[in-house]
C-alpha cells in the first residue's frame, strides 16, 4: 500500500475521484494526506467530510521564495511518510531541485493531450486551434510546466457549439477516469520511465478509438 498524498489549490474534484478510488477493495495505495497552499481551496472540506486527513501550507507569505515553501512541504511529506505525491489542480510551481527530488513519484493532470496546449486555457487553445477531439494527460512531473513522461491519456470529442466551459465538462469527467487509473499503475509498478516516455504493463484496446465528428 503506497502512501500518497494529493496536493490542491481550489476545487479538489480530481482529488474527489481519487480519494474514492483508493477506497476500493485492492486498490494499491492510500490516500493519507491532502496538502493545499490556499485555506479557502473549497477541496479540504470535501477530503475531511470523506475522513483524509488535510493540512493547509499557505504559499502566499513566501511570495517568491519557493524552496521555502518546499522546506516546509518537504517536512511534512516526510513527517506523514509520503512515497508518491499527485497535483490536483496545484497551482504553483515548484523549483527543479524538488521536481528532481519526487521525479518518477509526482503525478499530476492536464486537461489537454499533451504535448498540445500546455499552460493557460487549454480548452480555448483546443478551440481556436479547431481540434476534434481533446481529452486530459496524467503525466510525471518535470520541471517544464506540463511537460514529462506521459502515463496516460484519455480522450474527449469536441464539439462545434462548445464553449470553453462545455469543453472543460466533458474533459473532466474523462480526468476523472484516467487519474485513479494512472496512481493504480504508477502504484503497482507497472509504469517503467525510459528517457523521455514510459512504457506500461497495461495493455490497450486495439477496438476503442474515438473519431469525430461522426458521420451515420
Ligand atoms: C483540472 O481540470 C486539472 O486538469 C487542471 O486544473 C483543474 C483542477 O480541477 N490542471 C491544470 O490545468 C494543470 N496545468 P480540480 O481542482 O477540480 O481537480
Amino acid at each position: 500500500m503506497r502512501r500518497v498524498a494529493i496536493l490542491i489549490s481550489g476545487r479538489g474534484s480530481n482529488m474527489s475521484a481519487l480519494i474514492e478510488a483508493a477506497t476500493a477493495e485492492g486498490f494499491p495505495a492510500e490516500i493519507a494526506l491532502v496538502i493545499s497552499n490556499r485555506s479557502d481551496a473549497p477541496g479540504l472540506a470535501n477530503a475531511q467530510a470523506n475522513g483524509v486527513k488535510t493540512l493547509v501550507i499557505e504559499s502566499k507569505p513566501f511570495g517568491k521564495d519557493r524552496a521555502g515553501f518546499e522546506k516546509l512541504l518537504q517536512a511534512t511529506l516526510d513527517e506523514h511518510g509520503i512515497e508518491l505525491i499527485c497535483l490536483a489542480g496545484f497551482m504553483r510551481l515548484f523549483t527543479a531541485e524538488f521536481v528532481q527530488h519526487w521525479y518518477g513519484r509526482m503525478l499530476n493532470i492536464h486537461p489537454s493531450l499533451l504535448p498540445s496546449f500546455p499552460g493557460l486555457d487549454p480548452h480555448g487553445q483546443a478551440l481556436r486551434a479547431g481540434v476534434k477531439i481533446s481529452g486530459a494527460t496524467v503525466h510525471f512531473v518535470i520541471p517544464e510546466t506540463d511537460a514529462g513522461p506521459i502515463v496516460m491519456q484519455g480522450a474527449a470529442p469536441v464539439a462545434n457549439d462548445d464553449t470553453a466551459e462545455t469543453l472543460a465538462a466533458r474533459v473532466l469527467s474523462v480526468e476523472h477516469q484516467i487519474y485513479p487509473q494512472a496512481l493504480r499503475l504508477l502504484a503497482t509498478g507497472g509504469v517503467e520511465i525510459k528517457g523521455d516516455i514510459t512504457t506500461s504493463s497495461a495493455g490497450v484496446d486495439a477496438e476503442d478509438c474515438l473519431i469525430a465528428p461522426l458521420v451515420i
